[in-house]
């Protein structure tokens, strides 16, 4: 996978390359990465970037012809490759995006800044525009390193079996089980007795059970949107019925004990 990055803030990358897993997968030719000085292509003695909007109003917006000149020298090394340009209006980046992404043969990644970009780019020069929240950056440079990151770590061999992708957060649409590791005690706080015991499928249930209960307590729309195995169904269909004994046993005990004795009513 060959990642170019166009920006004009090409120096920012390079701690981005050299650190963790990015740099091992450069290292194992796993990915190629570069970046473009978009300046480079700008003309006259200030090598302008940026223009006043016609029509009027306040911010800069990236000129084109700048953008054009390095789009092109990027297509010329990458021909394959899928132009993307990193703005809050592109189409939300996730999981699902990374893997759709980690499927293709390179990725030009144009990072914008000021206001935006000459509309003109938008309709002949970029294939996808990706956004990777609703919030607004000063420019696409760090949308550009998460959209690296996620997609390299999918790509087959960067991460070794220790650290698979198969079985991350969001891979099934499920939040990842709670994780522990050494000490087993930690400041008064042990670890769960059933990953101590050695019972490989109590410890895969546990495990589901705590993916589930997580996904519905902190990302409930991910359960909401995806079919569940019966073994799931089954988990669930648990709950309920523990919660309704919880419920059931304390109507037992008459008045509600936090509204002072007083009946409800
Ligand atoms: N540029 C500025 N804000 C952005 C965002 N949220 N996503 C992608 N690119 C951006």
């Amino acid at each position: 996978m060959n990642f170019i990055v166009l920006t004009i803030f090409p120096e920012m990358f390079k701690p981005f390359w050299e650190h963790g897993i990015v740099s091992r997968a450069i290292n194992q030719d796993k990915i190629s990465v570069s970046a473009i000085d978009i300046r480079d292509f700008a003309q006259g003695k200030h090598r302008t970037t940026d223009d006043r909007p016609y029509g009027g109003g306040c911010g800069m917006i990236m000129k084109p012809e700048p953008l054009a000149g390095a789009i092109r020298a990027a297509e010329k090394k990458a021909p394959l490759s899928k132009r993307i340009l990193l703005t809050p209006q592109g189409r939300p980046f996730d999981q699902r995006v990374a893997e759709e992404l980690a499927s293709s043969d390179g990725l030009i990644l144009v990072c914008g800044r000021y206001e935006g970009v000459d509309e003109r780019i938008c309709h002949d020069f970029i294939d996808d525009e990706i956004s990777i929240g609703d919030y607004i950056l000063t420019g696409g440079e760090l949308a550009a390193m998460v959209i690296v990151d996620a997609v390299t770590r999918l790509i087959p061999g960067v991460l070794g079996g220790k650290d698979s992708a198969e079985k991350d957060s969001f891979s099934d649409s499920v939040l990842e089980h709670a994780h522990y590791t050494r000490p087993r005690v930690f400041e008064d706080d042990e670890v769960p007795g059933v990953l101590l015991s050695g019972n490989h499928k109590e410890i895969e249930r546990w495990r589901l059970e705590t993916s589930l209960i997580r996904t519905f307590l902190k990302r409930r729309d991910l359960l909401e949107n995806r079919p569940l195995s019966s073994q799931e169904i089954e988990i669930l269909k648990k709950w309920c019925l523990d919660i309704e004994k919880i419920i059931h046993d304390q109507s037992l005990y008459g008045p509600d004990p936090l509204s002072g004795g007083q009946q409800e009513g």
